[in-house]
């Protein structure tokens, strides 16, 4: 989830560009850079680039005196390629005419590097954004947005690009596809940015590009085409109601709450980078033959992790021993090392860790490695340490998660290691080819599944409204739902502050049960699954000693409401993914909870996003 920024127009666009990195900034990024046209006879384009935080740009910036008035500026979150200064944006082309700053994932970018480099094109970095640049110098035959768009043609993916040229030297090109991309309408000059508050110091006067739009920008103009048919598309000039600090939040109260919304727009990425549909089969492109070997033959796994993170562990383990039937143990990172684990060849450890610099974590990933086991990190920072020291490495793509409670990186955990384990299934010849393609089917209704759960918003409102006030809560699950048990109290724990205690429900006999009575809130998560019927005794249990109870269940389960004083639904889907859905309406009311009581959602006190002491 890179930034973008671009402008045309009578200004100095490199203290603009430079603002409006610096409002992308709350993002998170590893490296940043600009690109602008001279305003010399030739229009050479002069690029600088920096890795690390904006003021090493500013910096280089320093000493530069030219004044030019059309420039592109980028904030990166690496995915493909370490965060460094040769894989910053923007990328030029090889004949230095073009350049161009990038959001998302071009798919097929491997498929067109090989063609490029067989026409003599040579690479100055390990991104694919940079075919795109060569591909429109290809396809360059004397104007520029043809040749933008022939190139976008050819691309497979989601993504947004803009772009600037030596042959056009007063235009801006852009096009956007499922990531987000804005034009901003000043007097005498226009921008272009993939977030709002990049040009809110401007303007607030702003175009919304719909999916598969291209266009181009000048100091006095904008014209948006579609990609396929470049008749022109009549757009409304709408004026942004939010202050600086809503628009980073895009609207939302809490980052947290907008990265609660972006879940489906996350997990669909997911299955579009990890699901061919065409073939029946799962990708996991950075996964070597020898890791792919190393799945195949693998003894044991040990998931270890820390915090939400732990969650995702725990989940895997249900999903590896029931479709790859692998051996797979959990394990918190902090007591990895204690345990003096058994390890041998054959056995992989997982570490699962959003940030990628959670210490214990990486005291676990070197003590797995001392020990001989091969190490295989799931990881959402690219470049971060462990990503870097694992002997492989998927990325999550789940984009920088602000909120301290973690959301959106959780459900691509979950997601991302389901495909995983169904991967391992298929490799070890544990999952009947029938299984697997319903598998597949279930995966391609996640996205517009976790829309529909997302619906529930008000029931959870009513609920909270209700609930705000107590301070202890008991939820409790089996099986697939068992993690989201522990998750779902965590969440209200780290971000409400009331005590909350997450069981497996059939743990309630043993303790648990001697708490309820009819102040006590009890939140039963049950899907349809293996386990359902055993739920729902638990739920007679509870309701016999007048506990109060909120259910998390599957749409249409009528039998639940009888016990439930609340009931959010979720969609049916195969048990396998059933974690994934469950836990958003927990994520929600956690939220709702949390502001009801006032509290600071994003940074709960005592707590940090990336925990990098043991
Ligand atoms: C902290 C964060 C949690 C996170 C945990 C593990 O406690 O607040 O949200 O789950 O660290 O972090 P990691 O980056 O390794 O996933």
């Amino acid at each position: 989830m890179c930034g973008i920024i671009g402008y045309a127009g009578k200004r100095n666009a490199l203290p603009v560009l430079m603002e409006g990195l610096s409002r992308l900034e709350y993002r998170g990024y590893d490296s940043a850079g600009i690109a602008y046209v001279d305003g010399n006879h030739n229009h050479p384009i002069h690029i600088i680039k920096e890795k690390g935080k904006l003021i090493e740009l500013r910096r280089a910036l320093s000493l530069v005196h030219a004044t030019p008035h059309i420039g592109i500026g980028h904030t990166r979150w690496a995915t493909h390629g370490e965060p460094s200064r040769r894989n910053a944006h923007p990328h030029l082309s090889q004949d230095d005419n073009f350049a161009v700053v990038h959001n998302g994932i071009i798919e097929n970018y491997q498929e067109i590097k090989s063609y490029l480099k067989r026409k003599g094109y040579t690479f100055r970095s390990e991104t694919d954004t940079e075919v795109l640049v060569h591909l429109v110098q290809d396809e360059f035959r004397g104007d520029v947005l043809t040749a933008f768009r022939n190139a976008i043609q050819r691309l497979e993916g989601f993504f947004a690009f803009v772009l600037i040229s030596r042959h056009s030297p007063n235009e801006l090109f852009f096009f956007k596809r499922s990531n987000p991309l804005v034009v901003g309408v000043g007097k005498k000059e226009n921008f272009v940015a993939s977030d709002v508050p990049a040009i809110l110091p401007y303007t607030k006067r702003v175009v919304y590009l719909g999916d598969d739009e291209v266009g181009c920008l000048n100091e006095d103009s904008f014209k948006i085409v579609r990609l396929k048919k470049p008749t022109p598309v009549q757009k409304r000039i709408e004026t942004v109601p939010w202050n600086l600090e809503q628009a980073e939040k895009g609207g939302y109260h809490h980052f947290m709450l907008k990265e609660i919304y972006e879940q489906p727009r996350v997990a669909e990425e997911t299955i579009r980078k990890r699901l061919d549909f065409n073939r029946q089969r799962i990708v996991f492109d950075t996964l070597s033959f020898h890791a792919n070997w190393r799945l195949k033959h693998v003894r044991k796994i040990f998931m270890v992790s820390c915090g939400t993170a732990y969650h995702a562990g725990i989940a895997a383990r249900y999903m590896f021993e029931n479709i790859a039937r692998v051996p797979t143990e959990v394990c918190v990172s902090s007591e990895f090392r204690y345990s003096d684990p058994i390890l041998s060849k054959s056995d992989i450890v997982v570490l699962v860790t959003q940030s990628g610099e959670t210490a214990d974590t990486l005291a676990a990933l070197r003590e797995a490695r001392k020990k001989g086991a091969y190490t295989l990190a799931i990881v959402n920072v690219v470049g971060s340490t462990i990503a870097r020291e694992a002997d492989c490495v998927i990325y999550t793509h789940a984009g920088p998660e602000i909120g301290v409670a973690s959301t959106k990186a959780y459900t691509v955990q979950l997601l991302t290691l389901a495909l995983l384990a169904l991967h391992a299934g298929y490799l070890r010849n544990k999952i009947p080819p029938k299984q697997f393609e319903e598998m597949l089917s279930f995966a391609k209704h996640i996205p517009s599944d976790l829309k529909k759960i997302l619906q529930e918003a008000p029931r959870v409102d009513q609920c909270a409204k209700k609930l705000y006030k107590k301070h202890n809560f008991i939820y409790l699950a089996r099986g697939f739902s068992f993690p989201n048990a522990l998750e779902g109290a965590l969440k209200l724990k780290e971000i409400s502050y009331a005590h909350a205690h997450g069981y497996a429900a059939g743990e309630m006999k043993h303790g648990p049960i001697a708490l309820i009575d009819k102040e006590q809130p009890v939140i039963c998560i049950i899907p349809q699954s293996k386990t359902y019927d055993k739920m729902l005794s638990n739920m007679e249990e509870i309701k016999a000693r007048e506990g109060i109870i909120v259910a998390v269940a599957t749409k249409g389960d009528r039998a639940v409401s009888k016990f439930a004083r609340w009931t959010f639904y979720v969609p049916k889907t195969s048990e396998f993914f059933s974690t994934i859905y469950t836990v958003v309406p927990l994520q929600l009311f956690a939220y709702r909870m949390a502001v009801l009581n006032g509290r600071d959602v994003d940074q709960p006190r005592n707590l940090a996003k990336s925990v990098t002491v043991e």
